[in-house]
């Protein structure tokens, strides 16, 4: 399945009040919840003087970057300027916002303009993101239970069980990382433990 939307995290990995750094592509984003829990992804690049938001602050229902503190709201709109506490920031001054949806305990990112709806994964359960320093070939070539492009989807026999797995595949300048699900009733330290082996096989792929 090819979509716009790439999984950029996991949601119990973004609670309220935190900002993170993500990655659409080779665009990096600043990906946060503000208090009440509303989301939002803009690239991680400040309208003042381009330092990066996601070394920003949540307060409230504000990101406030941590150069000159210029504050923004979560519809990207900049509120608050500290150096003229009294000027109404113009409109103009906005962050560059991308579309960020948290679906089935995923983190999705993609365009503001993208029309489809995020992929569907009900009935599975998020276990973990890792990264990795090899690309999607080495990955295949180390597992061959799972298929697909950008969500891998397979199931994969360990401790005498056969388990359902989802893999998510965000590129990387150096690699890729996958945020993994998996069946409802597998047991998530066991299947973290696979994805650890099967990361190092795949490492190794690399390396053969
Ligand atoms: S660079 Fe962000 S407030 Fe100046």
């Amino acid at each position: 399945m090819t979509t716009r939307w790439i999984a950029t995290g996991l949601c119990h990995d973004l609670p309220n009040g935190v900002v993170m750094a993500g990655r659409w592509h080779d665009t990096e984003l600043a990906v946060w919840r503000s208090a009440s829990g509303k989301l939002a992804a803009w690239k991680d690049r400040c309208p003042h003087r381009g330092m990066r938001l996601s070394h920003g602050f949540v307060r409230g229902e504000t990101l406030s970057c941590i150069y000159h503190g210029w504050v923004y709201g979560t519809d990207g709109g900049c509120k608050h300027i500290p150096a003229h506490p009294s000027l109404v920031p113009p409109k103009a001054i906005r962050a560059e916002a991308f579309s960020c949806v948290a679906l089935d305990g995923v983190l999705w990112l993609a365009p503001a303009d993208v029309s489809e709806a995020p992929p569907r994964l009900g009935g599975l359960r998020p276990v973990r993101s890792l990264s990795l320093t090899c690309g999607l070939a080495a990955l295949m070539a180390a597992e061959s239970a799972l298929a697909g492009k950008d969500i891998l989807r397979g199931s994969v026999t360990f401790g005498g069980h056969a388990v359902e797995i989802c893999l998510l595949v965000q590129p990387k300048p150096d690699g890729i990382t996958l945020h993994a699900l998996c069946g409802a009733s597998a047991d998530l330290v066991a299947v973290s433990r696979w994805l650890e082996a099967l990361r190092f096989k795949a490492e190794e792929k690399v390396a053969e």
